[in-house]
């Protein structure tokens, strides 16, 4: 079913933590009963973009239409060489128009505190881009806000709580 909020988890690693973070705003849009779509991107096997027939890849059109009849997408990425991980880039560069005005949030997982400003690359594109209203809060997790592949950080638990409140003040007052 297509939703109006899409949650995306871009990691492709087993024991993603950023899959942990993207289902905690699952749990907290479930209890503000907003209706949600999680799409994790191992369920579809991608080819890399290459400008012409990758666009005509089977996932590449399942994910397309998904992606155009959301209203919200927030992107659950790790942080990869100072940048969102080349499988939500790739994402991107494969279905390019069907991000044009979307609501867009990020929550990143990361390996140190350094790389805090990362996303603001991938940020800056959708926003030129495709005019994407990017919200102004996102999340940035490190290892220590985990334990045994729990959340246990009550500050990232509210600040990914903070991000789905904030993009339903937003949709609504657009
Ligand atoms: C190829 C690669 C590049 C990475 N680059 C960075 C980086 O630039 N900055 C950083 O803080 N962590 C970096 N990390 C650490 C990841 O961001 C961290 O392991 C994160 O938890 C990965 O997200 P995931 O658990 O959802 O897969 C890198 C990890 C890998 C595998």
């Amino acid at each position: 079913m297509d939703s109006e909020y899409l949650i995306i988890s871009a990691s492709l690693r087993p024991d993603s933590r950023s899959r942990v973070l993207a289902n905690h705003l699952v749990e907290h849009f479930r209890s503000l009963a907003v209706t949600h779509r999680l799409i994790d991107l191992r369920d579809y096997p991608l080819p890399l973009c290459d400008g012409e027939d990758s666009y005509d890849d089977p996932s590449v059109a399942k994910l397309q239409p998904i992606l155009a009849s959301a209203r919200v997408i927030i992107a659950a990425t790790p942080i990869y060489n100072y940048d969102a991980n080349a499988a939500l880039k790739n994402l991107i560069e494969l279905t390019g128009d069907a991000w044009e005005n979307k609501i867009v949030g990020f929550i990143c997982a990361a390996g140190g505190s350094s790389s805090y400003m990362s996303i603001m690359s991938i940020a800056n594109s959708l926003m030129l881009d495709f005019r994407c209203l990017i919200l102004p809060r996102f999340v940035y997790a490190l290892s220590r806000d985990f334990d045994h592949g729990e959340l246990v950080s009550s500050e990232i638990k509210s600040r990914i709580n903070e991000l789905a409140e904030m993009s339903v003040r937003v949709h609504y007052n657009r």
